[in-house]
């Protein structure tokens, strides 16, 4: 914890009111120790009972964390707003960074000239009561699912794939629920799971996608939902290959009492067939987001699923936000109608492949074994996170530690190769091999 930061209160109330703000004004960083409950008690004079009020109160909202002997953390990213520059330290000055899981920005296609011809053209104005998803966008979508396969189902919009998610949970769950999600996974969705009060069970993943035996496990624990990334999973590349997904749609055959979502977030980009398993269970869910090959910006994914599923979010976004932007939607159908862009597009997906490929031969040439199936992200396993990071901070690189993506999973780094060059790829496998096997102090082993 800040050694600047005094917590302070005597009321449970007063007691978390305190540590929010403290994350919100940043004195309480992301990851920061907070004192064991008994500790605090004596400081501030109140029972455990109150000190540990308090912070389960903050727990159940998913600002922190309690990990056994690690004590109890504000988590990485806590849902309060607090200064962006807080969430994650900037790297070094001069570093590389590789930490942040983002495309290239100079592979997206430029969004110039079709916001131009929008402006050009504006159509007619969308009113409250006409206002919803654009047949023609909702057309375009189906034809680009049914080529690959996702069975047909209703089709809704909603801005992302993370927003999809966030309505699916809410529109299934309560909070306390079990939520079965990969381990290692996708940090902002165990951030999410945290947010909306939900219990997250951790699924192991290898390089096909989620374990069979682990998902089993997860059902036999109570999960009432289960997310599956269908391609370039974060952090470690895996894609659900055409076995697991035929043992997983066994698995999972008829269950009526299961919310099955899949994420599609890498779409056009994926360079590994999509392997769905999308209508297994009565209750199902599949999102393909706009925002790798296109660009995160556009806030955009297609959500198609069983009629009751998609009803409560289409519903539920008609109450509360209303629908996503017309104007967004006919800039995404511009941007699909375009064969220029599909050019790029490929071209982009063509390149994150030779980069991470290239990445991964490197490490092997070093005796690594690192993982990298799909998408923008290699996962190495390292024996300790925190020196392999720093070890890599000074020479340099950036990378992301593996406990933002971990439940039970080994220790790794995520090391994103969207912006490297061919001539990165020698002196960054070094570095991480280094890291990766640090050499032992001198002396005689003990
Ligand atoms: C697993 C996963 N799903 C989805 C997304 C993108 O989500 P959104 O459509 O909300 O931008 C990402 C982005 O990094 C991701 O890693």
């Amino acid at each position: 914890m800040s050694a600047r930061y005094q917590l302070s209160g005597t009321t449970a109330v007063e007691i978390s009111a305190g540590i929010e703000s403290g994350i919100r004004t940043g004195a309480l960083s992301p990851g920061a120790a907070l004192p064991p409950v008994r500790a605090l008690a004596a400081d501030l004079g109140v029972s455990p009972a109150t000190v540990a009020r308090a912070y389960q109160e903050l727990r159940q909202r998913g600002l922190l964390v309690t990990a056994g002997r690690h004590g109890t953390r504000v988590r990485p990213r806590p849902p309060v707003a607090a200064r962006r520059s807080a969430l994650r330290p900037p790297p070094l000055p001069g570093a590389r960074d590789l930490s942040r899981g983002e495309p290239d920005r100079r592979l997206l296609p430029p969004l110039g000239p079709h916001l131009a011809a929008l402006a050009a053209d504006t159509g007619p104005s969308v009113s409250y009561s006409d206002a919803g998803v654009l047949p023609e966008l909702a057309e375009m979508a189906r034809a680009r699912l049914d080529a690959d396969g996702v069975p047909a189902g209703e089709l809704t919009i909603t801005g992302g794939a993370l927003d999809g998610i966030e309505r699916l949970l809410g529109a299934h769950l309560r909070p306390g629920d079990a939520v079965a999600v990969e381990d290692p996974g996708w940090a902002n969705l165990l951030d999410l799971v945290a947010a909306l009060g939900l219990r997250p069970i951790g699924v192991p993943v290898d390089d096909e996608g989620p374990m069979v035996a682990g998902v089993a496990a997860a059902l036999a624990a109570g999960a009432r939902a289960l997310v599956v990334t269908s391609r370039a999973q974060n952090p470690t590349g895996s894609a659900v290959s055409a076995e697991r997904a035929e043992a997983l749609r066994a698995l999972l055959a008829g269950r009526r009492d299961l919310l099955l979502i899949e994420d599609d977030h890498a779409a056009e980009l994926a360079r590994v067939p999509l392997h769905p398993l999308a209508g297994a269970t009565a209750s199902w869910a599949f999102l393909r987001s706009v925002s790798k090959p296109f660009g995160p910006d556009l806030r955009l994914a297609v959500l198609v699923g069983d009629e009751t599923t998609v009803a409560r979010v289409a519903g539920r976004t008609r109450v509360g936000a209303g629908w996503v932007s017309t104007v967004l939607q006919r800039l995404v159908l511009a941007l699909w109608s375009d064969p220029a862009v599909d050019e790029l597009v490929r071209r982009a997906a063509q390149s994150y492949e030779q980069r991470r490929d290239g990445l991964l031969t490197a490490l092997t040439e070093h005796g690594l074994r690192a993982h990298g199936r799909s998408g923008i992200n290699v996962w190495l396993p390292v024996p300790d996170e925190t020196s392999a990071v720093t070890a890599l901070r000074d020479a340099g690189w950036a990378v992301a530690p593996g406990a933002l993506y971990r439940i039970a999973a080994a220790p790794a780094v995520r090391v994103t190769v969207s912006s490297l060059h061919a001539d990165d790829l020698a002196p960054l496998a070094a570095a991480l091999a280094h890291a990766a096997n640090p050499t032992p102090p001198p002396g005689f082993p003990t």
